[in-house]
């Protein structure tokens, strides 16, 4: 099993899923930020992040570091196939160790930058995706898909490994 769950979130939803998977696995979670005096080099570890332009955030601090057994990319768009295999290449990871967890936008949280650019995107998807009446929202006014069901998969993987 891995020794323990690392996690990078900005406005919450990929801690939430750690969270969550933390219990249901009965592994510690840790927060990006702390791992340098809880983990030793090669620990075998999941790593959760928020994406941010199609990249999995901090994934350099862990890649070769720590036995990085599977990831798990969190991002405000619906889970889709062809979306999972940009992520994949672009990220440089192999496919069956890449879950794709449903996150949502938060306003309240989100500041400067950030905020603008979640918002640039809501009017670019205006144009683009009328017909897309939730996504549209999602980006207008923020959403959580944060769902213990989503991590089914990773929960299953991660029994695979010893
Ligand atoms: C600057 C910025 C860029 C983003 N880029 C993407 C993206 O490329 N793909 C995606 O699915 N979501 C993208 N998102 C949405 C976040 O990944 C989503 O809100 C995620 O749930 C945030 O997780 P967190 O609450 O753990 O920070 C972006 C958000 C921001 C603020």
């Amino acid at each position: 099993m891995i020794k323990a769950i690392v996690y990078n979130s900005k406005t919450g939803f990929t801690k939430e899923y750690a969270k969550i998977l933390s219990k249901k696995i009965n592994v510690p979670c840790y927060n990006l930020k702390e791992i340098k005096n809880k983990l030793n080099k090669n620990d075998k570890i999941a790593y959760l992040a928020w994406i941010c332009a199609g990249n999995i955030t901090g994934i350099n601090k862990v890649k070769n570091k720590y036995d990085v057994i599977c990831y798990g990319a969190v991002g405000a768009f619906p889970k889709d196939e062809n979306y999972i295999n940009t992520l994949v290449s672009g990220n440089g990871i192999e496919k069956e160790k890449l879950f794709y967890l449903r996150g949502g936008i938060d306003f309240n949280k989100l500041k400067g930058f950030n905020k603008f650019v979640v918002k640039i995107v809501g009017k670019a998807l205006e144009s683009k995706e009328k017909e897309n009446k939730e996504l549209l929202k999602v980006f207008n006014e923020g959403a959580s898909f944060v769902d213990e069901k989503n991590l089914e998969d990773i929960d299953n993987y991660l029994k695979t490994v010893f």
